[in-house]
């Protein structure tokens, strides 16, 4: 079912049920898609139903079994109607990835207190409401993933992004805290930070025009993230491949975060390095 280019096995997940948040666009669509093409059956849930049919139909076209649920995952009621729904369709289920997001730039002297709450609601209590709600389906199938999704953001200062940092740092307390206390269960809860992402609708609204460039140079690999490197991320994540891993993010940026100017240019460096002259 797989392409010949996928690293993994094509049965990876065979025979086990997932639900992806924010799965019917962007990264988390194609995290959906990599999960299906390596076995796992589907249940992509977002707020708009037109855009999750679109999305399931494609997969379909690929030969990934998947079901659309229309929620909310602010609302705790849509959580549990959409762990029950994805119970039903697939008889159970193994994998919950918690990918719903919202984000836009804003200064944060400009940020108000409803768009802050915001972001807070759909990323970091919507994680919460999603896997509150699909702990006793996990727990009662044993060696199943919750897979959040965070970023590197909060890593460092980023201008503009008060709301979208302090929502990832939570996801990422919250997931330490969901590992710990669910491990005992066979529940391992885990997270992949993408760096910056090229072939996403969020960098060209985040990014537009040159920014894109600008950004790639300060990449140590020298190239912006795929869709399908973090897709790969995530397969592995889920998979057995990584039966012994929990509580950790998994950073997939090219090394972008930790990535910081030269005190000097490399041309200046030279000057002063021909005015020192021959080494000894
Ligand atoms: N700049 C500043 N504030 C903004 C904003 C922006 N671009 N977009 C939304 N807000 C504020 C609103 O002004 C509002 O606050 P207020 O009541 O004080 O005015 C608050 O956030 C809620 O906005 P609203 O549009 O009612 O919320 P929503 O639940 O319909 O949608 C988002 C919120 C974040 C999902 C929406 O901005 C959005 O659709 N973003 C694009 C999709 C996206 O973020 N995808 C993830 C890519 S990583």
């Amino acid at each position: 079912m797989t392409t010949s280019r996928s690293p993994f096995r094509p049965d990876l997940l065979a025979g086990r049920s997932a639900l992806v948040t924010g799965g019917g666009s962007g990264i988390c669509f194609g995290i959906a898609r990599e999960l299906g093409r390596h076995g796992a059956r589907l249940v992509l849930m977002g707020r708009r139903l037109e855009v999750l049919e679109e999305a399931c139909a494609k997969l379909r076209a690929e030969g990934v079994t998947a079901v659309p649920f229309a929620g909310d995952v602010r609302e705790p009621k849509d959580a549990a109607a959409a762990v029950a729904a994805a119970t039903a369709a697939h008889g159970g289920l193994d994998l919950l990835v918690n990918g719903a997001a919202g984000n836009f730039l804003c200064p944060t002297d400009q940020l108000s207190a409803n768009g802050f709450k915001t972001v807070i609601d759909i990323d970091l209590n919507g994680t919460f409401n999603m896997a509150t709600a699909a702990f006793p389906a996990l727990k009662a199938r044993g060696a199943s993933v919750i897979l959040n999704i965070s970023a590197t953001l909060h890593y460092q200062g980023t201008p503009m992004q008060a709301h979208v940092m302090a929502a990832k740092a939570g996801i990422d307390a919250l997931g330490r805290n969901l590992a710990a206390e669910w491990g005992e269960h066979g529940v391992r809860v885990v997270a992949v930070a993408p760096g910056l992402i090229g072939d996403t609708e969020g960098m060209r609204r985040l990014a537009p025009g040159d920014a894109v460039k600008k950004l790639a140079a300060t990449v140590p690999l020298r190239r912006l993230g795929t869709i399908q490197d973090i897709a790969n991320a995530a397969l592995f994540l889920c998979s057995e491949a990584a039966s012994y891993v929990t509580g950790e993010v998994l950073v997939v940026d090219g090394g972008q975060w930790l990535w910081k100017p030269a005190f000097v240019e490399r041309e200046a460096w030279e000057k002063l390095a021909a005015a020192r002259g021959p080494k000894a």
